[in-house]
């Protein structure tokens, strides 16, 4: 696996930053194989890369008909709920851009976490690349929360399940979020070329000091389950969240 940390002044040009290079990763995934395969997350850093992408100086030049947006877990609720990942997405850029309706594979929140899960898995298998179960995504977006999680994986152990199945129902508390949830697994993740954790915030600062510490413990911290195979993963995290490792 390929690790790099980025580390910016505050969220705004993390954010920016992060635009710019969507941009490029786009433009060079659709002159090499004609289509840009996503995945998106849900929470606030990811969101204010959201907010960036649908300005017109980078929503113009990107290359939406070829753009394909997958999510990496969602709540399960309806898209038109505060804690719907598609809802925020459509909310803050999805419909200030031309995408085509096709375009968007999301998880069906208004499902039971079960039947969302398989109808996800068949969506996933019916987009990858023939004889594959799931497409190799150009990029994977990921955020992280205070207790080490990343998408729907939680602290707790590894099931037999996260490590085979493309998607898994999920119970997780966290804050006052949604507690039914679907999420993608590290085999799809780790898959990827590249995976991008976007962290920001004094709230992260204690995690990203454990999980850049040199400690492995991926059961306890399960963002360290994301170790793409032949893809690179790359931090992009604000001064406050790096605040304490000495990197930062
Ligand atoms: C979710 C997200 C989750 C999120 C982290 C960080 O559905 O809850 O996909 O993994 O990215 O909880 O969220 P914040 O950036 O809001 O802290």
């Amino acid at each position: 696996m390929r690790e790099r940390r980025l580390i910016f002044p505050d969220v705004e040009r993390l954010s920016v930053y992060a635009a710019r290079q969507w941009a490029a990763r786009a433009a060079a995934a659709v002159a090499a194989r004609g289509r840009f395969l996503v995945v998106l997350a849900g929470g606030e850093t990811p969101r204010r890369l959201y907010v960036r992408l649908a300005q017109a100086r980078f929503r113009r030049p990107l290359p939406w008909a070829q753009t394909i947006l997958f999510w990496g877990d969602e709540r399960m609720v309806s898209a038109t709920d505060a804690g719907s990942n598609y809802g925020q997405a459509r909310q803050e850029w999805l419909d200030q851009v031309s995408l085509p309706a096709e375009n968007i594979r999301r998880i069906r929140g208004e499902l039971s976490a079960e039947s969302a899960a398989q109808l996800y898995a068949e969506e996933l298998r019916q987009s990858a690349e023939p004889g594959r179960a799931w497409p190799v995504f150009d990029l994977v977006l990921l955020g992280l929360g205070t207790d080490g999680h990343t998408a729907s994986l939680f602290p707790g152990p590894i099931s037999a399940a996260e490590q085979t199945q493309p998607t898994l129902a999920v119970t997780a508390h966290y804050a006052d979020r949604p507690t039914e949830r679907v999420t993608l697994t590290p085999p799809v993740f780790n898959d990827a070329r590249e995976v991008w954790v976007l962290a920001a915030g004094e709230n992260k600062a204690e995690i990203v000091a454990r999980v850049w510490s040199g400690e492995f413990n991926p059961e306890e911290w399960p963002i360290q389950r994301i170790r793409p195979k032949n893809g690179q993963l790359l931090w992009l995290v604000d001064a406050a969240a790096a605040g304490r490792h000495p990197q930062g």
